[in-house]
């Protein structure tokens, strides 16, 4: 896929996390509950091994509430894992996530033993808002664009309850191709690095199978078997009088119309994965990355033969 892939921050925060993950007794993970799986970050149970997580679905507003349900409970079902959907109409999240913490770890959270507490999450997520909710102040600043959280701090929630908050960072390499388009249509990746009618193509050809009640509602259009993503596109962008000379469409606009009205929800709540087909693309994924990575391995080791650094290996029967 056409992104360009700016981890950010990504290597001050790994090593800040590692640092840090000693004394950590949960993790929260901030999660985009349109896109929970692609929204999650694939390294960091590397990172903080086997520590209690939970898991903040957020912006659940903007989701398909039914399938909230289903993220919530496959993370319950996880070992170590509890998750809770949130959103920033909710006034006073604090005792949630601090009940939350608690179940996790029942013997922290007294003055001698503190409740030690990590979050992160991917940019835009919606962690400053959170965290200015939590403090009741402006503690972090918010914005629309990559990660605005700068330094590690240390926020007090409650007695004996410590939040570590984290930068916003993605990763150095996407497998689920889909979670590419996933977080791009969320807004998560910054505009000038990807082609949106890309991204809106791949939002279409999602949405016709997942919601073709809330496409024929909101730009009244007819989903006749069989049409395709591109076609889609030319429809709306025409029913939005986003025409060029000789009555051509502005594809560009017509992908701006949808990203827009997907991130605002006035398409309807959507969520675009569900826990099974998250788990398929990444078998998938998975897989096509281990075959380029031995496609990889090949190229380097002629390369060694012939530059005589190392002998033929025998060939594979
Ligand atoms: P970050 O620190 O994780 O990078 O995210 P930040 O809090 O800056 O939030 C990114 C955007 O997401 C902001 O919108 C914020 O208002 C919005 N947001 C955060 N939480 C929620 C939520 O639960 N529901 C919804 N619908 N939106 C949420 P923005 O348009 O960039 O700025 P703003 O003008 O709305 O503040």
């Amino acid at each position: 896929m056409a992104i360009q892939w700016f981890p950010g921050h990504m290597h001050l925060t790994k090593k800040a996390i590692s640092e840090r993950i000693k004394e950590i007794d949960v993790v929260i993970e901030l999660l985009d509950a349109r896109l929970p799986g692609s929204s999650a970050n694939p390294m960091l149970a590397e990172l903080t091994g086997a520590k209690p997580a939970l898991k903040v679905l957020n912006k659940q507003d903007l989701a398909d509430p039914a399938r909230t349900a289903l993220w919530l409970a496959h993370y319950n079902s996880l070992p170590g894992t509890s998750a809770i959907a949130l959103d920033a109409s909710e006034t006073t999240p604090a005792r949630r996530l601090i009940d939350a913490c608690h179940a996790l770890a029942p013997t922290r959270g007294s003055m001698v033993k503190p409740m030690r507490v990590l979050i992160c999450g991917i940019p835009n997520v919606g962690k400053s808002t959170l965290i200015n909710t939590l403090t009741g102040k402006r503690a972090t600043k918010t914005g629309d664009e990559a990660g605005i959280t700068k330094l590690e701090q240390r926020i007090v929630l409650a007695d004996g309850f410590y939040l570590w908050d984290t930068p916003g960072m993605l990763w150095p390499r996407i497998i689920v191709a889909k979670s590419g388009y996933n977080l791009a249509a969320s807004g998560a990746i910054g505009r000038n690095a990807f082609n949106e009618e890309e991204v809106a193509l791949e939002l279409l050809d999602y949405l016709i199978q997942a919601y073709p009640a809330l496409l024929q509602a909101r730009y009244k259009v007819e989903l006749p078997p069989g049409i395709t993503d591109e076609q889609l596109l030319e429809e709306i962008g025409r029913k939005r009088g986003a025409v060029l000379s000789k009555g051509r469409v502005n594809l560009q606009k017509a992908a701006e119309i949808v990203i827009y009205e997907f991130r605002a929800a006035t398409l309807g709540r959507i969520t675009l994965e569900t826990p099974e087909e998250f788990g398929q693309w990444l078998t998938a994924g998975r897989l096509l990355d281990a075959e380029r990575q031995v496609k990889k391995d090949r190229i380097e080791t002629d390369r060694l033969v012939r530059f005589k650094k190392i002998p033929r290996p025998p060939r594979e029967s």
